[in-house]
């Protein structure tokens, strides 16, 4: 049987539900990657999707920054485009450059090519969570990108600044924007269900790019599905984290979803978000550059986070994306300590 982490013994569990914490829980986005030697260590020999496919190594990237860094929370070792790879389509993740898909879809024709999510195709990440349960003493995170986030991926082919092949989508056909969206949408919620089923005890999912909408493209083109997944989801009993970068002008229509926290960047201020959210607990949001200057100014700026909410009431410490590679990860033990002492 693999360890339990109930509510009353994980912090990070209780701010999600938005209890009061004696510790203010930590976690990082992107704490198992490029900023830890262990994980640069391992990439030399091993592609990043190699990597995400073999579980002893995936785990063991995963509960690196547990040790070293100290945080309250391990987050599973995956990428956001091992869902699209599960549903057919090929990915493959350029050095520097990121996710590029050589056979983008554009077309109805294209889209048959997505094809409906099956857990067989991701059991290396049952496999890796089953070994991350009966080692980790907190709790484990699984995740998934958004809808949004990942057809822009598969419209656009690489990344973009712009997103312009997406939004003429969205704009021009709107038939295969409901497809699309609607089977990425069904293949999330498999993907995430696959994870708790397995024993994930939280869940987050990423709309890393849906920042360049306006707030009316947003509940149109997108909201309907994000409230699709989160209430499908909540059968399943985890806190469910929704996290965007850029969402200052759309924070209402995030609370409008059903889940236990909103994650937010550094754009905004936690107070402000704080009243955009309501009753949701929050997480983030200290902007991952800063951690590449002195403690001292680190430290400033995490007093100044901490004056605008109450830190110690649905509260959950993270930066507003994920850690720079460039990062010292000596500071970000530090910044653990440090918010720990809060
Ligand atoms: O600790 C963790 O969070 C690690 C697990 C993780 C990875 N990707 C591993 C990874 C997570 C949570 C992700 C999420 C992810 N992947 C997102 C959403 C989060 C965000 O940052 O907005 C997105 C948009 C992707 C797609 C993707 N995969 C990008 C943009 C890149 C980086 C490209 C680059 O080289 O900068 C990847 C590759 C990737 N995924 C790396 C890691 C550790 C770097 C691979 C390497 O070692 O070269």
């Amino acid at each position: 049987m693999s360890p339990s982490t109930s509510v009353g013994t994980s912090e990070f569990l209780a701010a999600c539900a938005g209890e009061r914490t004696k510790k203010i829980p930590v976690w990082f986005m992107r704490q198992a990657g490029r900023s830890l030697p262990g994980y640069r260590e391992l990439r030399k020999k091993y592609d990043l999707l190699t990597l995400t496919q073999t579980p002893e190594l995936a785990a063991k990237i995963s509960l690196e920054p547990i040790e070293r860094l100290g945080v309250d929370a391990a987050i599973l070792f995956a990428d956001i485009m091992l869902l699209p790879i599960a549903m057919g389509i090929p990915v493959r993740i350029v050095e520097n450059v990121g996710p590029v898909v050589d056979q983008p879809v554009r077309t109805l024709e294209d889209l048959k090519r997505l094809r409906p999510f099956s857990r067989e195709k991701v059991s290396f990440l049952e496999e890796t969570i089953r070994i991350l349960r009966g080692e980790l003493k907190v709790p484990l995170i699984g995740f998934s990108g958004a809808p949004f986030t990942l057809a822009s991926y598969l419209i656009e082919g690489q990344p973009s600044r712009t997103w312009t092949l997406t939004k003429r989508c969205m704009y021009e056909s709107p038939e295969l924007w409901a497809q699309l969206m609607g089977t990425l949408s069904d293949g999330v919620i498999g993907y995430l269900e696959t994870q708790i089923d397995a024993g994930a005890q939280a869940v987050q999912i990423f709309d890393s790019w849906v920042g360049c909408l306006s707030p009316a493209d947003y509940r149109a083109y997108v909201l309907p599905y994000m409230q699709k997944i989160f209430s499908a989801l909540k059968k399943k009993n985890v806190p469910r984290i929704h996290f965007g970068t850029n969402t200052a002008g759309f924070l209402k229509d995030f609370a409008n979803v059903d889940c236990e926290v909103i994650g937010v960047d550094w754009r905004i201020s936690l107070g402000d978000a704080k009243r955009l959210v309501g009753d949701k607990a929050l997480q983030g949001n200290l902007d991952s550059a800063i951690m590449l200057a002195e403690p001292s100014v680190v430290q400033a700026r995490v007093d100044d986070m901490f004056r605008e909410i109450d830190p110690h009431e649905g509260y959950i410490f993270n930066l507003g994306h994920g850690v720079l590679p460039e990062t010292d990860d000596q500071r970000l033990r530090q910044l653990v300590e440090y918010v720990h002492g809060k």
